[in-house]
């Protein structure tokens, strides 16, 4: 087989076979395939695009190409969750110990902040002591104990994906559904759980900006993983804005906690029950609406709480810090205050998330540290209405020379109006 068959058998707008496929895949990963000519494969990819079950089959190959977790001891109550990434998402921090409360067997390996974006480990590593690197035979124990680990992911999880998404990088390669399917999915897949719930967020601060998109992906995403004997669920939902009232590292888990407390954003805490109930629909066999009520009683009851505070102490973190978040350090404070009268009509996510990079709370490169007490609280969210010189947010830093930016920033981002605007739908669908 030749790669150059390959590439001109995509460009022709051709289907390729499953041997073409795992050859291709083999011997990218091995080096013998030259970089150069899989970004010529994805361009034509990006142009033509995939079947279903080419998809499935590039998924399948990408996901053999490192190591694989195996869950088996679990059975069918192991489960994972994937949000495609957006501004505040603590999601992951307040569902995984509500299904672990519930009897789940949550396994999971997280990423760091990218761009705009925050990343789980980043915000578990403002825990002081959490551990975000385990040797599988304690990651796997500790699940086995608590029900619960997030771990920072394996350096050789789908390789083939790790190199073929760093090219897509740099040749203009990322947007093309069936590729981000399959670099997706090949790295839940290998990370082993037997159902998988997905976040697929829509919108300013997200990588799919429009519902349709959205929800073709999260359509491929749920195929591929049925088509791999897994079982899974989408839901498509709304990151026009930035999700709950934190932005932050620390300061999403100090809003993770007041979630499991009972308090914090109704709309955050709405979200994370409707995907910790698809978990426990897929994991534990419950009907949605025995999933739902008992999603809500773990959190209630404080069962979720006490679940996560177990978790975090088992990692090796100090659940003090849970208990009474006000032992975070604090970084100064700033008010950002409302430039006129009026409603809040519009918030660009994603210039929020950027203002949270600039103040410290993310990284400009790969090597940056990050200073966990920074970012941002959000005091007035759409529909809110403002007067003049009212605060309507908080920014957090250490660098008092990033305030300025930040601030015009944030008040750029916001767009104040003389009426209320409609409210916001916060899930769009659910694709099973
Ligand atoms: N995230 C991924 O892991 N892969 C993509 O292709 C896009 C987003």
């Amino acid at each position: 087989m030749r790669m150059y068959d390959v590439i001109r058998h995509k460009r022709m707008g051709l289907a390729h076979t499953e041997q073409e496929l795992r050859w291709m895949i083999e011997g990218f990963t091995a080096g013998s395939i030259p970089d150069y000519q899989m970004a010529a494969w994805a361009m034509a990819v990006c142009l033509n695009g995939m079947t279903r079950s080419e998809t499935a089959i590039l998924t399948d190959a990408m996901m053999r190409s490192g190591d694989t977790v195996d869950l088996s001891r679990f059975g069918t109550r192991s489960v994972d969750k994937h949000s495609t990434g957006g501004v505040g998402d603590k999601t992951s921090l307040i569902v995984t110990p509500i299904v672990a409360a519930l009897g789940g067997k949550v396994a999971k390996m997280s990423g760091r902040g990218l761009g705009h974006t925050g990343g789980t480990v980043d915000k578990l590593e403002s825990i002081p002591g959490y551990r975000t690197e385990l040797s599988p035979e304690a990651f796997l124990s500790q699940v086995e104990r608590v029900g619960l680990a997030i771990i920072g992911q394996s350096g050789n999880l789908a390789p083939a994906d790790k190199k073929l998404y760093a090219l897509r990088d740099v040749t203009a390669t990322v947007d093309s559904l069936p590729l981000i399917a399959s670099s997706i999915m090949s790295k839940k897949l290998a990370a082993g759980a037997h159902a998988i719930v997905l976040d697929v967020k829509v919108g300013s601060g997200a990588f799919m900006k429009t519902r349709e998109q959205g929800e073709a992906l999260a359509r491929q995403m749920v195929e591929i993983a049925t088509a791999c004997g897994r079982q899974a669920a989408a839901l498509v939902t709304n990151m026009d804005v930035p999700l709950g009232e934190a932005v932050g590292n620390a300061l999403e888990v100090q809003e993770a906690v007041s979630i499991l407390q009972g308090g914090g954003d109704p709309k955050l805490r709405a979200l994370c029950e409707a995907l910790a109930a698809e978990m426990a629909v897929l994991c534990l066999g419950l009907t949605p609406n025995a999933a739902t009520r008992q999603v809500t009683e773990a959190v209630d009851s404080g069962a979720a709480f006490r679940q996560m505070c177990r978790w975090v102490e088992a990692q090796g973190g100090d659940p003090a810090y849970l208990t009474d978040p006000s032992r975070f350090p604090a970084a100064p404070a700033y008010a950002v205050t409302a430039p006129v009268d009026g409603y809040i009509t519009g918030m660009d996510a994603e210039a929020i998330g950027v203002a949270a990079v600039t103040l410290g709370a993310g990284r400009a490169t790969k090597e940056e540290a990050i200073d966990h007490a920074a970012g941002i609280r959000i005091i007035k969210k759409i529909g809110d209405q403002v007067k003049k010189g009212d605060p309507i947010a908080t920014l957090y830093t250490n660098h008092a020379g990033a305030v300025r930016a930040a601030t015009e920033a944030y008040l750029a981002a916001v767009t104040v109006g003389d009426t209320a605007p409609k409210a916001q739908e916060l899930i769009y669908s659910v694709i099973r």
